[in-house]
């Protein structure tokens, strides 16, 4: 209890506005399926998932299995040689069916950054959330929330140098003033954020609701610790 009081004194800010933005997961894999599936249920009318080619499987194959078992409208946008996404297939992409497009923020093989502002804007004109996949990036790049589009972030213990198995999702809770996208109070150009995390499992009503279970307390306190000096590289550079 002390350690955890201590941690949440040094709990990274990255620019965030509000407090309980944070969610502690079991990894990045965790936070990706979270934002996702929590994406599709703020607008149950919308029914198209964009993505990139060059994505992680935790976000790949969750797509594909949502594609196949849902019939989920999944929209993969390719890369060009120098691994740099096709705006252009990306602009096209977005419909008013988008509910969401993921796109990550730093590839783990190449190593090429995404432009996620201008992508988050760009997904936002159509009413679409924005998540992207930073566990190659936090650590590594700055990044600024407050002033930020991006409405849910993943990040994952192990690129900062904690133990596997301990990872965070920032879902932003948006501009109240501007509305609520989880009862679809969503207009073109207007996107509030502001997304209601569905919790995958049921359970107790730790982390407010957003997900049960007491979670690993040494992490999460380790974890917060460490992420209060900002820009610390992770353990592959
Ligand atoms: C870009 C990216 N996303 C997601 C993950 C999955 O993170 P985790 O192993 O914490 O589930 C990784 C793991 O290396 C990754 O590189």
């Amino acid at each position: 209890m002390r350690c955890a009081r201590r941690a949440d004194r040094s709990a990274p800010s990255w620019g965030r506005k509000h407090d309980q933005e944070i969610v502690f997961t079991f990894g990045g894999t965790e936070s990706d399926k979270s934002a996702i599936l929590s994406a599709l249920e703020t607008q149950p009318g919308r029914n198209r998932i964009v993505t990139s080619a060059v994505e992680h499987p935790a976000v790949l194959s969750l797509a594909t299995y949502l594609q196949q078992s849902r019939g989920v409208d999944v929209v993969v946008v390719g890369v060009d040689g120098n691994g740099r996404l096709d705006i252009d297939a990306y602009r096209a992409a977005l419909t008013e069916q988008t509910v969401l497009t993921s796109i990550m923020w730093a590839n783990n093989k190449t190593g090429v950054l995404y432009p996620v502002e201008e992508l988050a804007a760009l997904a936002h004109e159509v009413g679409a959330l924005f998540h992207s996949d930073a566990v190659q990036a936090v650590g590594k790049v700055p990044i600024d929330l407050a002033a930020s589009e991006i409405d849910m972030l993943s990040l994952s213990g192990h690129k900062l140098h904690e133990p596997k198995g301990i990872g965070a999702l920032y879902v932003s809770k948006g501009d109240v003033s501007k509305g609520d996208v989880s009862k679809g109070d969503v207009s073109k150009g207007d996107v509030s954020k502001g997304v209601k995390l569905k919790p995958m499992v049921r359970g107790g009503r730790q982390a407010p609701g957003a997900r049960p279970s007491g979670g690993n307390g040494k992490c999460v306190c380790d974890r917060r610790a460490r992420c209060g000096s900002r820009n610390r590289p992770g353990p592959d550079g």
